[in-house]
């Protein structure tokens, strides 16, 4: 079969033939249903990597490929989460989450037919997130983790074959992200989702993936794919395990010799 997400020999600059050059000469493969992380210095590309996958920049050589077809504009099979959850304050959690369906074209005319099924679609992904019975409630009378668990909700509602994940808990504390690592692994498991996450978290990376990419400094390209060889279900008990803490060991010297590199 082949991969789901392809990215073939893309160098991306920003800002004209002397701009800056982000990534060069970058490949790598996600095939569907695995769950790929990429770490790497910071400012190294990685989340201009994810805005080649879903489309919203479009590399000057080389090939970015998903689902088969060639990207040359927006990606609509992605779903798609930041950092900093961006709601809409004056919306419900609940209206908050459906906020996609209204704006692509596509699920506009079925949201409109159906709305009763996204409602309880919606409802659905709340429960699984932790979230139950908090739809009606206001982004601003949500904490920061729940607030970037009803992101989550938003990114999955209209059921997306690739999730792309940019350092999505970031600006969390430790126990609240730890919380959401099994929240995205018990997604991964139970949607067969395809799944891209970056962060610099590298305990984060070899908790959740299927295998990482290890990017260089900028321009960045792919130094090392990595397998992570622990077994799924995955507990957080696994992060203070001596292979484990070897792992994520072995990852921070590469990215430290990747820096020095630069
Ligand atoms: N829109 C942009 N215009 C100009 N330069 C950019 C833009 N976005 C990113 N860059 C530059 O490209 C490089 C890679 O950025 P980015 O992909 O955001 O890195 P990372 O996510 O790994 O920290 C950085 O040097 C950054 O300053
Ligand atoms: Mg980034």
């Amino acid at each position: 079969m082949p991969p789901l997400v392809s990215i073939e020999n893309v160098d991306m600059r920003y800002g004209g033939p002397e701009g800056t050059l982000a990534v060069s000469n970058l490949n790598l493969t996600v095939a569907k249903g695995e769950f790929a992380a990429v770490v790497g210095p910071s400012g190294c590309g990685k989340s201009t990597l994810m805005k080649l996958v879903t489309g919203l920049h479009i590399p000057q050589k080389g090939n970015v490929i998903v689902a088969e077809k060639q990207v040359t504009e927006p990606v609509s099979i992605v779903g798609m989460a930041f950092q900093n959850p961006t709601m809409l304050p004056w919306r419900t959690t609940l209206e908050n989450i459906l906020l996609p369906l209204e704006i692509v074209e596509r699920h506009r005319k079925r949201l409109r037919a159906h709305k009763k099924e996204y409602i309880g679609q919606a409802e659905r992904l709340l429960e699984i997130v932790g979230l139950k019975g908090f739809g009606s409630k206001y982004p601003w009378q949500l904490s920061g983790g729940m607030q970037q668990r009803a992101n989550l909700c938003r990114a999955l509602i209209h059921e997306p074959e690739l999730l792309m994940l940019d350092e999505p808990f970031g600006a969390l504390d430790a126990f609240t992200r730890e919380e959401l690592w099994c929240v995205i692994r018990d997604l991964h498991a139970a949607q067969g989702v395809t799944i891209v996450l970056v962060t610099h978290d590298l305990r984060e990376a070899v908790f959740l993936a299927d295998k990482i990419f290890v990017m260089s400094a900028r321009p960045g390209r792919v130094l090392a794919e990595h397998r992570v060889p622990f077994e799924r279900p995955r507990q957080i008990d696994l992060t203070y395990d001596t292979a484990f803490n070897d792992m994520v060991h072995g990852l921070h010297a590469e990215i430290a010799n990747a820096r020095v590199a630069a």
